[in-house]
């Protein structure tokens, strides 16, 4: 299976599988039809035929010069630890490397060890400073009082890209 870029098509199969893909947390409304139409050069997904294995929905800052950032990432649980996130990271680096950038950031839950774990093999390190969760960084109040998020970042180089 190939990685090709995100399409607009490809909303109605992704959003409705969300919040299962996140173990049925409420997180389909966080990535609205937009994102498929305005970031489709930097999103990517893995399908086989109509089906979607794993996606990822990202986009060069317009704000901060050589930065990129990555929004969602999810795989189908039952395609996990198979490669495929490590795949589209891979292919996001070099998109967005190609477009100038020299970061990548993302955020996650502190709360969410599994996106913790995958990110720290993908290269990142935790930015964030100002309180901890369960020996987790995290940002206090990133996402509005008592949202609390660990943000990511990683420098993009020829030594430290994911392959
Ligand atoms: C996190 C997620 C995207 C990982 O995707 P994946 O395709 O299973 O990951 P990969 O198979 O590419 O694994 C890449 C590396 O990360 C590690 N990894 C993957 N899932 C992990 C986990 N839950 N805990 C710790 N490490 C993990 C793998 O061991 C692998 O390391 P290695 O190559 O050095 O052995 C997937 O579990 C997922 O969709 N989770 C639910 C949605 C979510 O939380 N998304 C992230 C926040 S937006």
């Amino acid at each position: 299976m190939q990685v090709r870029p995100l399409q607009v098509s490809d909303y109605g199969r992704i959003s409705p599988v969300m919040n299962e893909w996140w173990g049925g947390q409420s997180v389909r409304q966080l990535l609205p039809r937009l994102f498929f139409e305005h970031f489709a050069l930097t999103s990517f997904v893995i399908a086989e035929g109509d089906e979607i294995k794993a996606f990822l929905v990202g986009f060069v800052s317009p704000s901060i010069p050589g930065v990129a950032y990555i929004h969602f990432v999810g795989v189908a649980p039952a395609s996990r630890t198979l490669g495929y996130g490590r795949r589209l990271y891979a292919h996001f680096f070099e998109a967005v490397a190609a477009k100038g950038c020299a970061e990548v950031r993302c955020i996650t839950s502190p709360m969410n060890l599994g996106s913790i774990g995958f990110h720290e093999r993908m290269g990142f390190r935790i930015v964030s400073n100002d309180g901890k969760l369960n020996g987790i960084p995290m940002t206090l109040n990133y996402a509005g009082e008592g949202q609390h998020r660990t943000q990511f970042s990683k420098q993009l180089d020829k030594r430290s890209t994911v392959t």
